[in-house]
């Protein structure tokens, strides 16, 4: 039997969570053999670190990981630089990489997974979206057969944990803590409550659901912060309530571009957008032949992110690739009939 060993880049919330759920499920072909992370020794001596094989090798240098005998690295520190010149230099080498970086994959995606091809290893990304939603394995596998004309809802789970808290009457800086302590918001909340989270995420599910590649720079963004207990009782009064909701579509007023947008948004109490609470995160498709699909479930949280990784490296390990469609750039416009209402 073929054992795929795993190299771990970062043993932060998801990290530990995906050692935990490897020592748990006690797959036989897959090996965790490395760990990095800087300040190893804090690491090394926390409670989690016992999910970890007395045989893997913690190190505080990348090199001992990308010239390891290690099959896939699974990036997991964030952001764009280390990250991209790493994986840049796996890939090369030979080796797949399973990443949650949903910023690298919007800005760098195409050119990553070029990289991969050139290869023949595997660049997957279900960890980058909606956490433990199967989403991007759901629209490339389940939904390639249809032409998906929108894609909407809720892609922070974040947001909608300090405001689904909020229409309960806590108030704004309290539930964002709490957030922050629960481990769901990014190093910087900045991304999460201004909405760059969930646009690395829709540009990202665009590409993949719709075969269009988005600048997420042009896709306007609008900040939940603002958003006060008074905005929750006139959005009760018009049946309403309050919720970070991201869209992509063809535009209305210009043909060739499509609408993004992703902003805090009056949604209508009837809609299943409204119900999710907590860390869920929600979205629906809308195809041209098989209509509307919803997928739902955690979108942030150690345990529930490393559900989305596993199951990726199951995948390269069975070395099962999804279908590679041509993407076409795409102008973007943040108008549209009604952007703040959601039917
Ligand atoms: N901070 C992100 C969220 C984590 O709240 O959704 C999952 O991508």
């Amino acid at each position: 039997q073929n054992i795929t060993k795993i190299a771990l880049v970062g043993f932060g919330t998801v990290g530990s969570s995906v050692a935990k759920l490897l020592h748990t499920l006690n797959l036989p072909n897959l090996r965790l053999t490395h760990i990095y992370n800087r300040g190893i020794a804090g690491k090394r001596g926390s409670a989690e670190a016992a999910f970890v094989p007395a045989d893997a090798i913690w190190t505080e240098d990348i090199e001992d990981l990308l010239t390891s005998d290690a099959d896939v690295i699974v990036e997991l520190m964030g952001g764009l630089d280390p990250a991209g010149p790493w994986i840049e230099r796996a890939l090369a080498s030979g080796k797949s990489v399973v990443t949650a970086n949903k910023q690298l994959i919007a800005y760098q995606g195409p050119a990553l997974l070029a990289k991969a091809a050139a290869t023949n290893v595997h660049l997957l990304h279900g960890a980058a979206v909606a956490g433990g939603v199967p989403v991007i394995p759901g629209i490339t596998q389940g939904l390639g057969g249809d032409q998906i004309t929108r894609i909407s809802g809720i892609l922070n789970g974040t947001c909608n944990f300090i405001l689904s808290k909020m229409e309960a009457g806590a108030r704004y800086s309290e539930v964002l803590a709490e957030a922050q302590s629960l481990g769901y918001a990014e190093s910087d909340p900045t991304a999460d409550v201004g909405g760059f989270d969930a646009r690395a995420k829709l540009c990202i599910l665009a590409r993949i659901g719709m075969h269009v590649e988005l600048d997420p720079e042009q896709v306007a963004t609008q900040t939940i912060a603002l958003v006060d207990a008074v905005d929750f009782a006139y959005a009760k009064e018009l049946g309403c309530t309050i919720r970070q909701v991201s869209r992509v579509q063809l535009s209305s007023t210009s043909p060739d571009s499509m609408y993004a947008r992703v902003a805090p948004m009056l949604v209508p109490r009837e809609s299943p957008i409204a119900w999710s609470h907590g860390t869920q995160n929600m979205v629906v498709t809308t195809g041209r032949f098989g209509g509307d699909v919803v997928f739902s479930g955690h979108g942030a949280g150690g345990e529930a992110t490393a559900v989305a990784v596993l199951s990726d490296l199951l995948a390269v390990s069975q070395n099962s690739r999804p279908v590679a469609f041509p993407v076409t750039p795409r102008p973007v416009t943040g108008d549209s009939v009604a952007p703040h209402y959601l039917r």
